[in-house]
């Protein structure tokens, strides 16, 4: 039988060679002082280029947006030159790249707020869950997260705003698109599920309204940018820090339909059980449905990511649930997972210890095939 994951596809006007794609991956390497992208990540990103489409770790679009130590950003001239040069060398080495576009919302730390102030959200509500932040010696520790300030109208309007500006910051830096992060319990996945946004103007209660703010970013960047050079990704029915909805079934397939009318170069979806960095719980038995309600609701391309091996890839594609996979700790450890997927050849095991921060071990000395 011949591959259906080997087969090309277009997604906007880019065509892909494969369908081997390769997921978000935070690595909290970025180049000190500033958050700016160094040459060891362009070395990373640069043997990876085989990927179908390489999306980038989530970036962050403002001062204010950051959660994390050491994650790059996409909003000072200097992490703009270093974007470009990551997106040069995969260019130069064959490959497509989109930008992960990242607010973390609530997820976040004083220590990286402008003025040192409460990290933003739509509900003042307390966060279950820890991020990572830099003590007084320059070394990363857990952190609690305080309990954030609830956004103003005029704050939600700047972070669109922000959006916009850093999605053109991401093509001036030669990117062939960017991938809004709509997952993973930040800043857009919070307005999303009910446990966290417990507004009671515009932007919470009913699903359009808990939906708008995801609406909002999407106009801004589409005008921006051009909706063929955007994608965005859910993690419908994630339970990371601190996610839930009151009804799913409702919620995430009327976002499918949405955005049916930006006409966006994909929608991607994550397995639910599969959305942190480990799998921490079974799969909601609701979840079947709703990703086929999605698929069926959304009339672009669709990608999926989380668990994936060649042989279960292959069949979502065949099956038609998916049309583009993407691998995130597979690719971690093999540069050139492509190439071993079409020939079965072994693959190299990630090592968690180095998965966010460090040097170069465990980041581009994972072997290729000779
Ligand atoms: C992730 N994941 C992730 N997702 C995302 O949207 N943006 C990100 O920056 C990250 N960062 C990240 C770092 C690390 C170390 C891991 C392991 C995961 C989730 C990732 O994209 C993917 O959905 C999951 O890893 C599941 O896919 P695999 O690993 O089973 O193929």
């Amino acid at each position: 039988m011949t591959s259906q994951l080997f087969s090309p596809i277009t997604i906007g006007q880019l065509p892909l060679p494969h369908r081997v794609a390769m997921a978000p991956l935070t690595r909290s390497r970025a180049g000190q002082p500033g958050n700016v992208p160094n040459a060891m990540n362009v070395e990373y990103y640069r043997q990876r280029a085989s990927a179908a489409l390489i999306i980038t770790e989530a970036t962050q679009i403002s001062q204010q947006g950051q959660g994390y130590a050491w994650t790059p950003g996409i909003y000072t001239a200097e992490q703009v030159e270093g974007w470009r040069a990551v997106a040069n060398a995969v260019h130069a080495a064959g490959g497509r790249i989109f930008l992960q576009l990242w607010h973390v919302g609530r997820v976040s730390h004083p220590s990286f707020q402008p003025g040192g102030a409460l990290p933003v959200a739509p509900s003042a509500l307390p966060v279950p869950g820890k991020t990572f932040i830099v003590d007084a010696d320059g070394n990363g520790v857990w952190g609690d997260i305080p309990t954030p300030q609830a956004l103003t109208v005029e704050g939600i309007a700047a972070i669109v705003h922000d959006y916009r500006v850093a999605a053109r910051n991401a093509m001036d830096a030669g990117m062939d698109g960017v991938e809004i992060h709509a997952g993973n319990g930040y800043l857009l996945d919070q307005f999303i599920n009910s446990e966290s946004n417990h507004r009671t103007d515009a932007y919470g209660g009913s699903i359009e309204n808990r939906a708008r703010l995801l609406l909002e970013v999407v106009a801004a960047v589409t005008s921006e940018i051009g909706a063929e050079h955007v994608g965005v990704r859910l993690t419908p029915m994630g339970r990371f820090m601190g996610m839930g909805d009151a009804a799913p079934e409702a919620t995430f397939p009327h976002i499918a339909r949405r955005l049916n009318d930006a006409s966006l170069a994909y929608l991607h979806l994550v397995e639910p059980a599969m959305v942190g960095t480990v799998k921490d719980e079974a799969a909601d038995p609701r979840w079947d449905a709703i990703m086929r309600r999605m698929r069926a609701e959304f009339r672009g391309v669709l990608m999926l990511a989380g668990g994936y091996d060649g042989a279960s890839a292959e069949r979502a594609i065949a099956d038609g649930r998916a049309d583009i996979v993407a691998f995130g700790r597979p690719f971690i450890a093999n540069p050139d997972l492509p190439r071993r997927l079409k020939t079965s050849a072994a693959l190299n095991i990630p090592n968690p210890e180095t998965f966010f921060g460090g040097t170069a071990a465990g980041y581009t000395d994972y072997p290729a095939l000779a």
